[in-house]
């Protein structure tokens, strides 16, 4: 048993979504979300910006003696996790790694993916699914703007469901058996993407993600007996936006925001 915080980090209120199922299944945690409002988006930086964006992030959960970090990000995990995987003592979950097993182990014959340009051009997920799963076809595609759809709440627009269509529509040409939400921004669009196709279509690995965490600390042995504390919820910039723009997945009431100095990393790894 291990009351210290589970620390879950995304650019911005994607990873909501994956607290959200967290905290249902793990209701006994304690939990530490960074927004990093401030750096968002994740999706156009290289490499580099990104392992030291997450350096960062991972030194102030260190900080603050977290058992476990949550890669809700899905950028940050194909680009950032297998360079920093092994510097820290405390557990990395990351989203891809994570999910793209159990959906390989579902035997679909054409999976579509729907991720940032950084996400698509790592091919993080075609990568992981075909050790998992090596006939399975991946069909990778960048959707650039729907993590400002998401996150400036412009899913009524006529600008951003045309936006959404045209993506889909290339998508659907490839004939896929489930599409991949591989941004945890996207699930924020399932009003849209369900104007056109069946919602049954669509995978958001949150769920997945959340049941192979929990397998974890359970087999690990590292479940809180309690909860010490209501979630706690950082971001780098902007509070105010976040709270207004949490609502979808996890009414936020409170955030505070991180002074910059603060994130600043003073650590070599
Ligand atoms: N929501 C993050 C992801 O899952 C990053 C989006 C962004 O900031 O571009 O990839």
């Amino acid at each position: 048993m291990d009351n210290s915080p589970i620390g879950v980090f995304d650019s911005g209120v994607g990873g909501l979504s994956v607290f959200s199922q967290l905290i249902k299944l793990l209701p006994n945690e304690n939990y530490l979300y960074f927004a990093d409002t401030l750096n968002l988006p994740y999706g156009n930086k290289s490499g580099e910006e990104l392992i030291e964006i997450t350096k960062n992030i991972f030194n102030f959960f260190e900080s603050k003696n977290v058992k476990a970090v949550v890669m809700a990000c899905n950028t940050t995990s194909a680009l950032t996790y297998d360079f920093l995987k092994s510097r820290y003592k405390f557990k990395i979950y990351p989203t891809v790694q994570n999910v793209s097993k159990q959906i390989a182990l579902q035997n679909y014959k054409r999976i579509g993916v729907f991720a940032t340009n950084g996400t698509v051009n790592s091919h993080a997920y075609r990568n992981q699914i075909k050790k998992y799963s090596q006939n399975t076809e991946v069909f990778e595609i960048a959707c650039p703007n729907w993590v400002s759809i998401a996150e400036n709440q412009l899913q009524n627009t006529q600008e951003s469901i045309s936006d959404v269509k045209y993506h889909l529509d290339k998508m659907l040409e490839y004939k896929p058996d489930k599409i991949i939400l591989g941004c945890t921004h996207y699930p924020y669009l399932m009003s849209i993407l369900s104007k056109f196709t069946d919602s049954e279509m669509f995978i958001d690995p949150a769920k997945i993600f959340a049941k192979e965490i929990y397998s974890d600390l359970l087999n690990n042995e590292l479940l809180a007996e309690e909860k010490n504390h209501e979630p706690i919820f950082y971001v780098s910039s902007n509070p105010q936006h976040f709270i207004k723009t949490s609502k979808l997945f996890y009414d936020v009431q409170y955030a505070e925001e991180i002074n910059q100095l603060d994130l600043v990393c003073t650590k070599k790894v």
